[in-house]
């Protein structure tokens, strides 16, 4: 996992009570660590039933804590140290004995009353059998605690331990770090903004089932949708053909064709501060789509689709910002093969933006379906800044550098 900004500088404690999903947040506490973060494993007695600390200490890189820890005489009252230097608070599985305890501000272990003197956001991520779930005094509990303003992501629906079915799993690794991301983004340097961010291929129909499309995988798109999101933005993202999972906090809108496309675009450009179009739009479309699959006869050699224009969807926003004023800020990406830099400038003219990422897709290490990208970033004041191959992550940051500025 590559490491991620928003993780960098932060301390975060992993609270772990004891139920079998604690097998999983070992792979939490590695995916935090590798992210960038300093995480402190605290373990409840039943938790080390589980899984051993040793586990957590391996991938986090630092001693996993225990009651024990409590008393030790080397350690000056730790659970107050590691509750007022800790960034986030995060508690998987959180067990219902554990949730009632919290609820009541009972303090007798290391995890307990660590959280007790915690002074910043606590997320609790419940995994239990489903009729302890349901169970009125669990969710009594869970109803204090979020009415405190402690953060409860999940449970999820599916089988649990006991062979049973219901609600009770704890939510997967990869989607408690996304809510980790939106809680630690909270008063970024882009809270209250609204981004439109657009990813994927267009696909145009041909017939039920043929259409035009193009190799984008939506990596470049989605990256600037996730690192929105860690500086705090509203994200709405307009997503064509790819296979890639929405990042948590993003508002996904699906869409198949250009024309969708651009509509989806238009609506949700109203009221948004920056649009960045990194999806790759077919320029043509058949002129007819056939309502049923075209067949070949036995004298079938040659087969001619007449093609014409899809919408250009930067022109329409250009027309709508001329009216609105809105979005402020326009950037678009320019896929190209051959003279990068002309043909790059000449769409961030004609198109009206004011950034416009120059993308030679030519190159086997940028462009399409790869991770890495290298991109010249054209600005509407004749600036060009070439930026060295990079993944898109960092592509994604040094756009949202410059669209910063823009914003102002
Ligand atoms: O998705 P990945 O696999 O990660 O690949 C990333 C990428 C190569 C797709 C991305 O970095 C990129 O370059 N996207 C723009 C691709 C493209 O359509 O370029 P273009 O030069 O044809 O279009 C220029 C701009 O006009 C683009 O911002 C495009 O979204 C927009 N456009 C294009 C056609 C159209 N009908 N309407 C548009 O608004």
């Amino acid at each position: 996992m590559e490491p991620i900004s928003l993780f960098q500088n932060k301390h975060i404690v992993l609270g772990i009570a004891g139920g079998i999903a604690v097998y999983k947040v070992a792979d939490l506490a590695s995916k935090l660590t590798q992210a960038g973060a300093q995480v402190d494993c605290v373990l409840t007695e039943s938790a080390t039933k589980f899984v051993a600390p040793l586990t957590f200490a391996a991938v986090t890189g630092r001693a996993a804590l225990t009651d024990a820890d409590l008393w030790r005489h080397d350690l000056h009252v730790p659970h107050v140290s590691l509750g007022e230097s800790a960034d986030l608070i995060i508690i998987a599985p959180a067990t219902a004995n554990t949730l009632a305890k919290l609820a009541h501000g009972q303090a007798d272990n290391l995890l307990t009353v660590t959280t007790l003197a915690a002074r910043c956001p606590v997320v609790i991520v419940p995994a239990m059998d489903g009729g302890m779930w349901s169970n009125a005094a669990t969710q009594a509990n869970v109803a204090t605690l979020r009415s405190r303003g402690i953060r409860v992501i999940g449970p999820a629906i599916g089988r649990m331990a006991s062979g049973l079915s219901g609600e009770g799993r704890m939510v997967e690794p990869m989607d408690i770090l996304g809510f980790i991301r939106v809680v630690l983004a909270e008063g970024g340097s882009l809270a209250g903004r609204k981004l439109v961010v657009t990813a994927g291929g267009t696909h145009e129909a041909i017939d039920p089932v043929r259409f035009i499309g193009n190799r984008s995988s939506g990596k470049q798109g989605f990256a600037i949708a996730q690192a929105a999101i860690d500086r705090g933005a509203r994200v709405t993202l307009i997503a064509g053909a790819t296979a890639l999972a929405t990042p948590f906090g993003a508002e996904r809108i699906d869409v198949e064709s250009a024309q969708e496309m651009r509509d989806k675009v238009i609506e949700a450009c109203r009221d948004a501060d920056t649009l960045i179009m990194a999806a790759a739009v077919a320029d043509f479309q058949s002129a007819h789509t056939a309502d049923q699959k075209i067949k070949k006869t036995k004298d079938t050699v040659e087969f001619e689709i007449k093609l014409v224009r899809t919408p250009d969807i930067l022109q329409a926003v250009k027309e709508q910002r001329d009216r609105i004023e809105k979005p402020k800020v326009v950037i678009g990406f320019a896929a190209e093969t051959q003279n990068l830099i002309d043909n790059a400038r000449a769409k961030l003219t004609s198109k009206g933006l004011d950034l416009i990422a120059a993308n030679d897709v030519s190159a086997t290490d940028a462009g399409f379906a790869v991770d890495t990208n290298r991109v010249t970033l054209l600005d509407a004041g004749g600036g060009v800044e070439p930026l060295p191959i990079m993944s898109k992550v960092q592509v994604a940051e040094r756009v949202l550098d410059r669209m910063a500025a823009l914003l102002g």
